[in-house]
């Protein structure tokens, strides 16, 4: 059994994985300022509250309890956001982890495991993206992710730091239990946002461009579900574990889904019309976005049981139904 520092770990993504890593027996401490999470998503004796920045806070962190490996899902993530508070995005994402890394390094801690994005990829020049892509980041929240990445890369000449950068394409759905989900204020992702109007708290749902070169016109994404995302987690623990070096892996299931089709698994999961409206195309949108994640399932085996958009919906909904206000509710 392993001790786990989760930063970022009240999250969304976060809380799953300390959920994952409790399951398998493991010691866990999660470090979460909570300013985009939530106190509720995970139990209440492993929670710090601070900020991953605070390197006091991080000094005592490591003084007090040995960690076997660093998972970093902390950051700010919303595009949008990014483009109008750059320095927010460059400060948060790069530079406080920055000091986690020079913490983890005073601390002799060589296990990174990092929570990189679809986004360090920019504008699909082939599809599916392979690791081998150009990275050319097209906003500052990408550039913030993909700087890290190289930091990650000089710590590793310099210092012998390992670590595994997965770059997630769209997580979805809940933890089959119900008791976790998708809570975030204000919320940009598909799947919330079409429970919210089976829930009543949205009136429609707008789909952005339906004159795309795709099969049915709308926008296509890879949706991976979030106890897939767990899984590759605790495979790429590990791959680090055992000796194994720095690598880069894609996290999607390879299978596109449009937006429409998503729209039409939501009203058969909830058996709610889930009106829609065709709005204009957004600036700066692919039209498709598929990964290849043959390189993890080769190295580390991992394969992704929850993989359907019906499975990803069925357990969001579950979440969703029992919990309207999210956290709020409980
Ligand atoms: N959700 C997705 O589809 C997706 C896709 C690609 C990559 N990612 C990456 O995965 C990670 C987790 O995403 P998520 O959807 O769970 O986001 P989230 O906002 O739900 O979780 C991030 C957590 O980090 C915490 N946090 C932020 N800044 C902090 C700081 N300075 N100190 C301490 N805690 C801090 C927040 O309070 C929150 O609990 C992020 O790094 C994101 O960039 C997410």
């Amino acid at each position: 059994m392993a001790n786990y520092l989760v930063v970022g770990g009240a999250g969304y993504i976060g809380s799953h994985m300390v959920r994952t890593l409790l399951d398998a027996g493991h010691d866990v401490t999660v470090l979460d300022d909570i300013s985009r999470g939530h106190a509720a998503s995970v139990p209440a004796e492993l929670l710090v509250r601070g900020d991953l920045g605070d390197r006091a806070l991080l000094d005592e962190l490591f003084t007090q309890r040995r960690f076997d490996c660093v998972m970093h899902f902390a950051a700010f993530a919303q595009v949008g956001e990014s483009v109008q508070e750059p320095l927010a995005y460059y400060r948060n994402n790069t530079s406080r982890a920055v000091e986690l890394l020079d913490a983890m390094k005073h601390a002799g801690i060589d296990r990174f495991i990092f929570s990189s994005t679809a986004a360090t990829y920019g504008e699909p020049v082939r599809l599916p993206i392979d690791e081998d892509h150009p990275t050319v980041p097209t906003n500052p929240y990408g550039r913030s992710k993909r700087f890290l990445e190289q930091v990650l890369d000089d710590c590793e000449q310099a210092w012998g730091l390992r670590s595994v950068r997965l770059r997630y394409f769209n997580a979805a759905g809940a933890h089959p239990s119900g008791e976790i989900g998708e809570d975030h204020s204000p919320e940009s992702h598909l799947v919330p946002l079409l429970l919210q109007v089976a829930l009543g708290q949205r009136k429609d749902i707008a789909i952005f461009g339906t004159d795309w070169d795709t099969r049915d016109g709308t926008c296509i994404r890879d949706y991976v579900h979030i106890c897939d995302l767990a899984k590759a987690h605790m495979l790429a623990s590990e791959h680090l574990a055992a000796g194994g070096g720095t690598r880069t892996f894609n996290l999607g299931c390879e299978e596109g889904t449009s937006v429409r089709e998503m729209i039409d698994v939501a009203r058969k999961v909830t058996g709610h019309p889930i009106p829609s409206v065709d709005s204009a195309r957004r600036a700066g949108d692919p039209a498709r976005l598929v990964a290849s994640s043959a390189r993890i399932r080769s190295e580390l085996g991992w394969a992704p049981e929850f993989d359907t958009p019906e499975w990803i919906v069925r357990t969001a909904w579950r979440w969703h139904r029992s919990h309207p206000q999210g956290y709020a509710t409980s």
